[in-house]
């Protein structure tokens, strides 16, 4: 026979089993997703190296990778402001980490500064600078006009003059090939009305900026002048489309992994280092030469 008082402490323990059974784990937030509808899913039947390569690059991953940054100036900003922020708040980090939110609804502005600040990264993992952010927004010149949520009903803007036209439209932007191009986004400098309190800023890319100033830029004669894609958009012959029944030609594409400093064959490649030591007039003294081949300074900032 199990005593009175025995019974009662067996309940207390099994609530307080239950108690730490539950209460660490977080529920898992639906996922945010863009609002253009389609994604680099879409793309993949017909254009899966494209879409292979592109999931490598740190452009699929341009929101999760950013999420220590974000959080932080959140945070900072809520703080600073006394109040949650408002879209344009937001869309001054995520205008060229996710260009497609732009058409989202003040809602999904909400729930995306709360994903943040709750490390819900699984739920974010959608919002990226995806295919439609560049072939149909940026190379468009017109990134605030919104494109149809069909395949079937758009147009995309890519480097090939004679496209073979299936299910989209193609219009040629030679504009593509250029760091023009990739300028929209890889030059930033926080905005005065965003600035942080303290010695926390943002300054994300001004590889641009060092690449117009850099002996391949703007200044070098235009033969002698390298562009971003001729370094970080590697060519090779392949196809831009495998579609069943339809004849796609060979042509000389562009690779989509995007290296850069995540990517350690890159690092190596940019630096030739060389270290001489020589003893003179008593002191020690060491030369340091480091010959630059990115097209920009590095590290970038
Ligand atoms: C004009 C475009 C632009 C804006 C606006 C922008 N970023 Fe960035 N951000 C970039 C680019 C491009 C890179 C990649 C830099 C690199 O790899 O050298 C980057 C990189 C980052 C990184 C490093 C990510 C990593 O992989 O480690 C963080 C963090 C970041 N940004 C946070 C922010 C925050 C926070 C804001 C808003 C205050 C913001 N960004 C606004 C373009 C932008
Ligand atoms: C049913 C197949 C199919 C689907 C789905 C598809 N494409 Fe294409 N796409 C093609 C074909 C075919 C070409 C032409 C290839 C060629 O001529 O070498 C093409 C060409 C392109 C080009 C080059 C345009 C130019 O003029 O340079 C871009 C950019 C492009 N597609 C983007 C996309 C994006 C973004 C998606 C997803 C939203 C997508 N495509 C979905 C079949 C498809
Ligand atoms: C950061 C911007 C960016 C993203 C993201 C991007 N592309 Fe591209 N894409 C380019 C540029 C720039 C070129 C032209 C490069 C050149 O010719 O120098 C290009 C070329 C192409 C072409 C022409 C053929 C080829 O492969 O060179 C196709 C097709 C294409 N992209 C499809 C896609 C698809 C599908 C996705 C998503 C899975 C995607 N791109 C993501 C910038 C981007
Ligand atoms: C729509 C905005 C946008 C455009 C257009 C764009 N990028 Fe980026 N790019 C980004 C962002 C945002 C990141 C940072 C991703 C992250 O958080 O790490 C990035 C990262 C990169 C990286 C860094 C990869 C690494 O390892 O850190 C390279 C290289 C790069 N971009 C090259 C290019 C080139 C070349 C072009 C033009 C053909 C281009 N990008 C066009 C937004 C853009
Ligand atoms: C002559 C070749 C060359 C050209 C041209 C060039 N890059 Fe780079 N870039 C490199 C190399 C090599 C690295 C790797 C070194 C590193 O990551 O620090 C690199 C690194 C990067 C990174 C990550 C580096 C960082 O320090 O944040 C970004 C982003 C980038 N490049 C973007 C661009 C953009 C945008 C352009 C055009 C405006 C451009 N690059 C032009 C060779 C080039």
């Amino acid at each position: 026979m199990i005593p009175r008082n025995g019974t009662v402490l067996l309940v207390g323990i099994t609530l307080a089993w239950l108690g730490v059974g539950t209460a660490p784990a977080q529920e898992k937030a639906e996922p945010l997703t863009s609002p253009l509808q389609l994604t680099a899913g879409d793309c993949k039947t017909c254009h899966p190296r494209n879409y292979e390569e592109w999931d490598k690059s740190y452009h699929s991953k341009s929101v999760v990778a950013m999420h220590a940054g974000f959080k932080k100036y959140i945070t900072t900003q809520e703080q600073a402001r006394g109040r949650a922020l408002n879209r344009h708040e937001l869309m001054a980090c995520i205008g060229c980490h996710a260009p497609g939110m732009r058409f989202a609804s003040d809602e999904d502005f909400a729930r995306l500064a709360q994903l943040v600040k709750t490390d819900q990264k699984e739920a974010l993992a959608g919002l990226s600078v995806d295919c439609l952010a560049c072939h149909a927004l940026h190379a468009s010149g017109h990134p605030e006009a919104k494109p149809p949520p069909e395949t079937e009903k758009s147009t995309y803007y890519g480097p090939i003059k004679d496209a073979v036209n299936t299910v989209h439209g193609n219009k040629y932007a030679p504009e593509m090939n250029t760091s023009a191009f990739c300028k929209s986004c890889h030059t930033y400098v926080t905005p005065a009305d965003l600035k942080l309190e303290g010695d926390w800023d943002v300054v994300c890319s001004l590889t641009y900026d060092a690449w117009a100033a850099g002996p391949h830029g703007l200044q070098a004669k235009q033969s002698e002048q390298t562009q971003c894609q001729d370094c970080h958009m590697e060519k090779k012959e392949g196809k831009a489309a495998e579609v069943t029944d339809v004849e796609v030609p060979l042509r000389q594409v562009a690779t989509h992994t995007f290296p850069g400093w995540h990517d350690a064959a890159k690092l190596k490649a940019a630096t030739d280092i060389a270290l001489a030591a020589q003893a003179a007039s008593g002191a020690f003294q060491v030369t340091v030469t480091i010959d630059n081949k990115a097209g920009h300074r590095i590290p970038d900032t």
